[in-house]
């Protein structure tokens, strides 16, 4: 799998990450008008020698489609972008899946260079491969496996990160932590302040972990045929949600909702404790995420808005169940796993109503 560097500084230093030849072929930077301020005209600088050409588009998950894929395409053609080129993903997870599946397509696909500036982007999008792009139907509807020649982590670009995607990115964490590690609440429960006050130290450490974990599954199912679909626990639900909130809801938030949502179908289905279900919901309320939230929610709409997941198989809804803290329940080697509508319906409507602290 393609290398992934972590550390401070790197933006600054892009002769450490860089390919040796890449003064000989042209370099696009893609990313966001929000990131483009903060760093995309600092790397530019960087790079001054190498001339690169950076495309810029508004940020949000709104810009994820085709519109602004094609626009990307233009420009680069426009420059005489090449074979050669190589694109630079600077960005969160929206920068990294478009700029990914641009690469992948481009004069039937070029190298690019994966550089996460989001909490999310570090621990989860930026690794791995999948890039892709939203439509009318849903989410990450369209879209390729395509690996990027590495992945470079510069822990300085957090800083400028605001608190709720700094939540969001931890979101994704406690989900990798949840489904493959033994020691996931006990080490959730350390580092969770850690990471909330933006320790440099405690990130590194989260962060380092969470990609451990990721790249270990990820190089076992590059493709996602099996073991790689456990990433999705807590995805059907979310996913819905994004898309029903006209994805004004951020990723990790739904997602979170989604884990509870989805640990309490595990648990109704008999297969995880009330005792771990309840440690998942105590996780959530000291990042102040309640179950209620799902009241803003209509029931049937969630239900209806997983009837596109790309899990689904002969038009049934298929979840990732978890059998406990660190651990997802499989049957014969069965990753996904069909629920029955009444099932998750009531999942829903017992989540709507949690809020322990109140
Ligand atoms: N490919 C995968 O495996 C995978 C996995 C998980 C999520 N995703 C995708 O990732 C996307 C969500 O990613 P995200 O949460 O990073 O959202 P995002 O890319 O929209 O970034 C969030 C916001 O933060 C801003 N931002 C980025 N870096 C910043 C920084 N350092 N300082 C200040 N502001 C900054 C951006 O401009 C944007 O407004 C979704 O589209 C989701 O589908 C993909």
């Amino acid at each position: 799998m393609h290398p992934i560097i972590i550390d401070s500084q790197l933006l600054k230093n892009p002769d450490q990450w860089l390919p040796a030849d890449y003064k000989k072929r042209q370099l696009v930077i893609v990313t966001d008008d929000e990131v483009k301020k903060y760093y995309g005209d600092k790397l530019v600088e960087s790079l001054a020698h190498a001339s690169p050409l950076i495309v810029s588009f508004s940020p949000g998950e709104q810009s994820k489609n085709y519109l602004t894929k094609q626009m990307i395409e233009e420009k680069m053609l426009q420059h005489g972008c090449d074979r050669e080129t190589i694109i630079l993903a600077l960005g969160g997870g929206v920068v990294g899946d478009l700029a990914g599946f641009t690469a992948s397509t481009y004069m039937r696909g070029i190298s690019y260079i994966q550089i996460p500036t989001t909490l999310l982007a570090m621990v989860d999008s930026s690794v791995g491969g999948k890039t892709g792009i939203n439509n009318a139907q849903g989410k990450n509807l369209i879209g390729s496996f395509w690996q990027p020649i590495s992945v470079v982590m510069d822990t300085d670009c957090l800083n400028t990160l605001p608190k709720e995607h700094v939540i969001n990115g931890l979101i994704e964490m406690i989900k990798m932590l949840l489904i493959h590690d033994k020691e996931a609440c006990h080490y959730i429960d350390v580092i969770i302040d850690g990471v909330l006050s933006q320790d440099t130290t405690m990130l590194k450490s989260a962060i380092h972990r969470s990609v451990a974990i990721k790249s270990s599954i990820v190089k076992q199912d590059p493709n996602e045929i099996h073991l790689r679909k456990i990433l999705n626990f807590g995805h059907t639900i979310g996913h819905a949600l994004e898309k029903i909130s006209g994805y004004h809801l951020l990723h990790g938030y739904a997602v979170a909702l989604g884990i509870l949502v989805e640990a309490k179908i595990s648990q109704l289905s008999g297969i995880l404790s009330e005792d771990n279900f309840l440690k998942i919901v105590h996780l959530f309320e000291r990042l102040n995420i309640h179950g209620d939230e799902l009241k803003k929610f209509d029931v049937e709409a969630i239900i209806q808005a997983t009837k596109n997941d790309k899990k689904n198989k002969e038009g049934r809804v298929r979840y990732v169940l978890l059998k406990k803290l660190g651990e997802i329940f499989q049957d014969k080697q069965e990753i996904v796993h069909a629920v029955p509508d009444e099932i998750v319906k009531q999942a829903l409507d017992i989540i709507s109503e949690c809020h322990h602290g109140r």
